[in-house]
């Protein structure tokens, strides 16, 4: 089963203002690398090389420049733009085109994934033909979220968006797996009183149709999202002192590309002659030299 992938990074990043008035929040740097880089990553650890990019009208010249067709790293990338943020259901409508009669990943442009096994619960998600997978993490502070509740089997109940007083611990992480049936869904979804095409609603759909599944990221995974300044600085530090201590990279497209076998050797050093002087491009000619 061949899925499409959708990253969503429009928004007007207003948390982060004045920072974000002039560059699109998901182009700024977690540590060493674009923030974008990383849901991207995890849609290649999924197995997902047909990728579409939605962001704001104006910062989509930007995303073309950083990330190109995605020829580079055996990819297939287009982009599209989003002219408001009506709601990330809204990009799936936007995205209607590219998805056409496929199953499709939606990951949020913000959202950093980590964890020893992650590629195997990804799996899981992608193996699932029909209905939808969605992630519950547990946070400290659930009300900033989606929140799902999980009975004794594994299966999810219900899903209050940010509700003030949380039935569970477990955050809807901004990653969605979804069968043939999305557009359909989506299409029937009315604005919340924000006036957004909401996500949870969407999942909800699924639920009350009996086809929701919800993976738990366990505590041995990463799960941040870096929409504010502390946030920002939080991930940053965590990608910093895990790419010290292993002396390896977290969310290197091209390192990925290469050991999944979507780019050859040649390409993984020209890519690496293409990084300069920096401390990237020594990484990726380490790497294509064998050196672990
Ligand atoms: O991060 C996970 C959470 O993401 C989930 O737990 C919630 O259920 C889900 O609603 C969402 O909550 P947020 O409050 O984080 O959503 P926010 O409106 O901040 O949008 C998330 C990202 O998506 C943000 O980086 C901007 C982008 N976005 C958002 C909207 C509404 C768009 O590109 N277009 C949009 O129309």
């Amino acid at each position: 089963m061949a899925w499409k992938g959708v990253i969503l990074a429009g928004g007007l990043g207003t948390r982060l203002f004045p920072v974000t008035r002039a560059v699109s929040k998901q182009l700024l740097p977690v540590y060493d690398k674009p923030m974008i880089f990383y849901p991207l990553t995890t849609l290649m650890l999924a197995g997902i090389s047909d990728i579409l990019v939605i962001s704001t009208p104006q910062d989509q010249s930007q995303f073309r420049r950083l990330l190109g067709d995605g020829s580079q790293w055996g990819l297939r990338l287009s982009f599209v733009a989003q002219p408001d943020p009506g709601g990330i259901a809204q990009a799936l409508l936007i995205a209607g085109d590219f998805i056409a009669r496929q199953n499709v990943a939606l990951v949020l442009g913000d959202n950093f994934f980590f964890g020893h096994g992650l590629p195997d619960l990804l799996a899981r998600a992608t193996a699932r033909a029909d209905g939808a997978t969605i992630f519950a993490y547990q946070v400290r502070d659930p009300s900033r979220y989606g929140v799902v509740t999980i009975d004794g089997d594994g299966r999810p109940t219900a899903i209050v968006e940010k509700p003030a007083a949380p039935q569970s611990g477990w955050a809807v992480t901004g990653l969605y797996f979804y069968d043939r049936e999305v557009l359909a869904h989506a299409a029937q979804l009315r604005p919340s009183p924000r006036g957004e095409l909401e996500i949870t609603d969407l999942n909800l759909r699924y639920l009350g149709a009996g086809c929701l599944h919800v993976e738990r990221m366990g505590r041995g995974f990463a799960w941040l999202d870096t929409g504010t300044f502390d946030s920002l600085i939080d991930a940053s530090t965590f990608v910093q002192t895990l790419e010290h201590r292993q002396g390896t990279k977290i969310g290197c497209p091209e390192e990925i590309a290469y050991r999944k076998g979507l780019i050859s050797r040649s390409t993984l050093l020209e890519l690496a002659r293409q990084m300069g002087g920096s401390g990237y491009g020594a990484y990726l000619a380490d790497l294509a030299n064998g050196k672990e």
